[in-house]
């Protein structure tokens, strides 16, 4: 940065910090994460601290007039109280040094109480009422001058158009106008269905439904508010603190948030902004971080006000949930059914509170979709424990002429056996039985508790095996050399004659087991026990036909024709054959009229996302065959919710809100198998 002319540099980012204004207060729709436009304001501020006369002479200025140009549809409205903006701590320390720049204001005298509220993500909006009446509501605009949002401010449902109790003849309410992430969603959900672009995220779309012309829109976009401070007030009580300011909005029928705390010390408020930052995710409404504010108004009138900020006041802002970085390539992973996973791989990016290399694309649809390219600087998002997610590319930042990804033809392993997509859902396999990138992930699942459940063969044990040559396949367990086992490091007498005993007693697993084993694409635990019970034989299901398969209640013609294909394989058949070879049970309980039990009457399981076992026909005809049903969508009669991979977000929010189980696929095999919920 050193060898950049600070004049150019000022300039650069002045010219990209008004854009960025313009995208985001004129026209609600922001090309970059916050994150990354408050690292230029943080820049253009330090450049230009270091650099006054050039801040001074360069033409262009932003930094005072960061809020957005008064718009020319709605009338200006000037506060007579200014609506001020507050300073941010990013850290913990700067909270210290805040504290510390108090105290010494305060000269000595310590605050006692500091009010700790939430940062609602929405936008600032003053409604005034007068004698009780609501008169007139404004948008912050540039702080002195806003804009006249009555019409569409009067639309929201929790906002009183008459106060209750006893109103001053003046009141003005200061809060945050917001979008509930449920109301967002939905609104998304339906956007997406008619093919429409959806909304970047619940505080831009607040804005831009706060801003239309006609209120009748607003009146559909489900806004709420949350008071959070009085501005001008005339005729009103006397109040000695904050936090009764708040009681007294609450008095008169205003929406004031009860997660509201006064503490009476600093470790208090951190405490608080630990609290609310590891619940971020469980409330219905976004926040960015927490908001403190000194308590007692005496206080707060002798520590006064900047030109920008009130100094009785300072935002904890969480870490970014949002970022950009370059996507440097897409590369595809395979996994141990052979299913092909693109992923992205980012120059790294600290976002979210930890640093992301990869995220996973999911499929080649997605990627399409999506329309990221490597060479593209994209959004990736990591909230909470969320996995991390590549959001969007920023458009206006690609490189000419890149082109769109395309699907590798072949595995990345040095076989490079052609992938195939399948056609129902979006996802590619390699189908080489023998791929080296499958193989450990083959056999660990087929020693694993659901399907041979032979114990001591963990991950590390297998990738120990295959790398030592001592294993090449599943048959390979069964004859595997005990002696080279006990030349390996970890290997004493004890634990290789506990693995020979695990390995012995899992050749008489039932059918079902040893078919989950056979790891067969879209097979779960639940089909193998079907497939198992109505065949009772494996050579008999080998020979079985597609429609032969297909017959059986609960199987739909896509694991019909996998496990068809699989058995028809010559590589899957020698395999058979070693397996027989070793002595290994292929036989099992038979129910010739395979009558699953109503373990599902009359309840309804929705399922989500897509499943690795089921097609989402299957899945209802799995829940139906057990007398349940499978309708679209969640209420509060649903008994569970099953995700997969990329469920509706607003199925899953709904479902936590009406507190109905959300079930993974495995609980979803254990729901099947018994009608129970898992514990
Ligand atoms: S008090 C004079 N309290 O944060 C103090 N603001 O970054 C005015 N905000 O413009 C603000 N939650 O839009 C206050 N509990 C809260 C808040 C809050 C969100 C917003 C508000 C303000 C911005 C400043």
């Amino acid at each position: 940065m050193s060898t950049v002319d600070p004049a150019a540099r000022i300039a650069e980012l002045r010219r990209r910090i008004g854009e960025h204004n313009r995208a985001y207060y004129e026209d609600d729709a922001p090309i970059i994460p916050d994150a990354d436009y408050d690292e230029l304001v943080l820049e253009l501020r330090r450049l230009e601290d270091e650099h006054p006369d050039l801040a001074a002479a360069l033409p262009h200025p932003v930094l005072d007039r960061i809020g957005g140009a008064p718009s020319e549809t709605f009338a200006p409205v000037e506060h007579r109280v200014p609506m001020m903006s507050l300073d941010n701590a990013f850290a913990v320390e700067e909270l210290d040094a805040w504290a510390l720049r108090l105290e010494r204001r305060l000269e000595g005298r310590p605050v006692t109480h500091y009010a700790c509220e939430l940062k609602f993500d929405g936008l600032a909006i003053s409604i005034r009422y007068e004698h009780g009446r609501l008169t007139q509501a404004a948008t912050r605009g540039n702080g002195r001058v806003g804009e006249d949002v009555t019409a569409n401010v009067s639309t929201i449902t929790n906002v009183p158009k008459r106060l209750t109790g006893s109103a001053p003849a003046v009141i003005e309410a200061r809060g945050e106008v917001f979008m509930p992430i449920a109301t967002f969603e939905a609104l998304n959900d339906d956007l997406r269905t008619r093919g429409e672009r959806t909304y970047v995220n619940p505080r831009n779309t607040a804005a831009g439904s706060l801003r239309q012309k006609d209120p009748a829109i607003t009146a559909t976009r489900g806004l709420a508010f949350w008071a959070y401070q009085i501005g001008d007030i005339h005729g009103g009580p006397s109040f000695d603190t904050h936090h009764v300011t708040l009681d007294f909005l609450a008095s008169l029928g205003l929406p004031v948030n009860p997660e509201m705390r006064v503490v009476t010390s600093l470790d208090d408020v951190k405490a608080y902004i630990a609290e609310t930052h590891a619940r971020r995710h469980d409330l219905p409404y976004e926040i960015d971080g927490a908001v403190v504010k000194v308590d007692e108004l005496a206080q707060q009138r002798e520590l006064g006000v900047t030109a920008k900020a009130p100094r009785w006041a300072i935002a904890y802002k969480f870490p970014p949930e949002e970022k950009t970085t370059l996507l440097r390539d897409i590369q595809v992973s395979i996994g141990g059914k052979g299913k092909a996973t693109p992923f992205a791989v980012l120059e790294p990016v600290f976002v979210g509170g930890s640093t992301v290399g990869v995220a996973t694309l999911h499929n080649e649809d997605q990627v399409r979709i999506k329309d990221v390219r490597p060479g593209d600087t994209v959004v990736v998002r990591k909230a909470g424990d969320v996995i991390p997610e590549v959001l969007r590319p920023v458009l206006e930042m690609r490189p000419k002429g890149l082109e769109p990804w395309v699907f590798p033809q072949t595995c990345p392993c040095p076989v490079g056996h052609p992938l195939t997509r399948d056609g129902d859902d979006a996802a590619h396999y390699c189908l080489n039985p023998t791929c080296p990138l499958q193989l450990d992930g083959w056999i660990e699942h087929f020693a694993s508790r659901g399907a041979m459940d032979i114990e001591g063969f963990g991950e590390r044990t297998v990738q120990l095996f295959t790398q030592h040559g001592l294993i090449g396949d599943i048959a390979d367990i069964y004859t595997l050399d005990l002696d080279r086992v006990r030349e390996l490091e970890g290997f004493g007498e004890i634990s290789v004659n506990n693995l020979a005993g695990a390995i012995e007693a899992s050749k008489r697993r039932p059918l079902a087991n040893l078919l989950f084993g056979l790891n067969i694409r879209h097979m779960g635990g639940a089909v193998a026990e079907l497939l198992a019970a109505a065949f009772g034989h494996l050579d008999r299901l080998a020979e079985a036909t597609e429609d032969d398969l297909a017959a059986v209640d609960g199987v739909g013609p896509v694991i019909a024709r996998t496990v068809a294909e699989w058995f028809a394989d010559d590589g899957n058949r020698a395999i058979i054959e070693k397996l027989r070879a070793v002595g290994l049970n292929f036989e099992g309980p038979m129910t010739p009229d395979h009558d699953v039990e109503p373990v599902l009457a009359g309840r309804s399981v929705v399922v989500s996302g897509t499943l690795e076992g089921y097609s989402r026909d299957e899945a209802a005809a799995a829940i139906k065959a057990r007398g349940g049903k499978s309708p679209g969508s969640v209420s509060k009669k649903t008994f569970a919710l099953v995700v997969g991979a990329d469920p509706g977000a607003s199925k899953v929010t709904k479902a936590e809100e009406a507190g109905v189980p959300v079930l993974d696929e495995a609980a979803f095999g254990h729901l099947l198998a018994t009608g129970e919920l898992p514990e």
